[in-house]
């Protein structure tokens, strides 16, 4: 990746989590900083790769279930660098008119987004903090293609385990509370069943704050909205529509949900 004009402050000699997060996805926006801690978490934890790729399929597949559902807009928050599939591909596989907001507090992430989507209508890229969602919501970038009057779908992918409890309960609520009635709420977080581990994986990035949050977090944050089926699970379930009765056999998981605003 070549240091772009456009970006302004851009360090690269320091880890960045869109960066490190593009690495365990296989891809190419990223710097020897950002490979060095990334290959240091993988081999520390080796399910690591999987957690982040069972995330991604349970992002589009819950997506793609949301515009089968008559879903036409979708506010990806802490979007990260551009992947494939994106969320934009998955949902206009179902319905080709829908419209895609990624939103991303980190300036690379925004710009390679907005690169990415400069010739797509009905697509747009915003530089916000996800934490403060009326401004979200107001956002110029994003006012272009969501219609804070119709329902949506607010993805909230493998970003809430970077706040507290009550920070990300606040968070889900307040994006509840200001989408309409039949709107969708997707999240989800890696989960760690196995503590010393969870503790090895946040003294290896210690300026990505990280907390291990459970399915009781989940259906805290999710308060008042109806959930899809199979709830709140492990991803790969999700995606294969099973609730498993034990957790997955592995020392850290993706767990996540969908739900609806009645
Ligand atoms: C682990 S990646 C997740 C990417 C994508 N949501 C997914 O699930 O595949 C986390 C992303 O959230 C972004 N992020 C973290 N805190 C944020 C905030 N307060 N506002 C907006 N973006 C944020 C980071 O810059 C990073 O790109």
């Amino acid at each position: 990746m070549a240091a772009d004009p456009e970006i302004q402050g851009f360090d690269t000699s320091r880890p960045n989590i869109a960066r490190v997060y593009d690495w365990w996805l296989g891809g190419r926006d990223n710097f020897a900083a950002d490979r060095a801690v990334a290959a240091n978490m993988a081999e520390i934890n080796p399910a690591l790769v999987h957690m982040v790729r069972d995330n991604r399929a349970f992002v589009c597949a819950a997506a793609a279930r949301a515009a089968t559902a008559g879903i036409g807009q979708f506010l990806d928050l802490g979007s990260g660098l551009p992947t494939q599939p994106s969320v934009h591909e998955a949902v206009r596989a179902v319905s080709p008119d829908a419209r895609v907001c990624y939103v991303d507090l980190d300036t690379v992430a925004a710009v390679h987004a907005r690169a990415l989507l400069a010739s797509g209508a009905g697509l747009a890229a915003a530089e916000a903090d996800l934490t403060r969602p009326g401004e979200v919501l107001a956002h110029p970038d994003v006012a272009q293609v969501i219609d804070p009057a119709q329902p949506m779908c607010i993805v909230l992918a493998a970003v809430l385990h970077f706040l507290d409890t009550a920070a990300a309960k606040q968070v889900a609520a307040e994006y509840a509370a200001l989408a309409p009635a039949g709107s969708w709420l997707i999240v989800s977080v890696g989960h760690y069943e196995d503590l010393a581990l969870y503790d090895k994986m946040c003294a290896a990035f210690p300026a990505q704050p990280y907390r291990n949050h459970g399915a009781a977090d989940i259906a805290a944050w999710l308060e008042g909205l109806e959930l899809v089926p199979p709830g709140i699970t492990e991803a790969n379930s999700w995606v294969r529509g099973m609730s498993p009765a034990e957790p997955p056999g592995r020392a850290g998981y993706t767990l996540c949900a969908a739900a609806v605003k009645p």
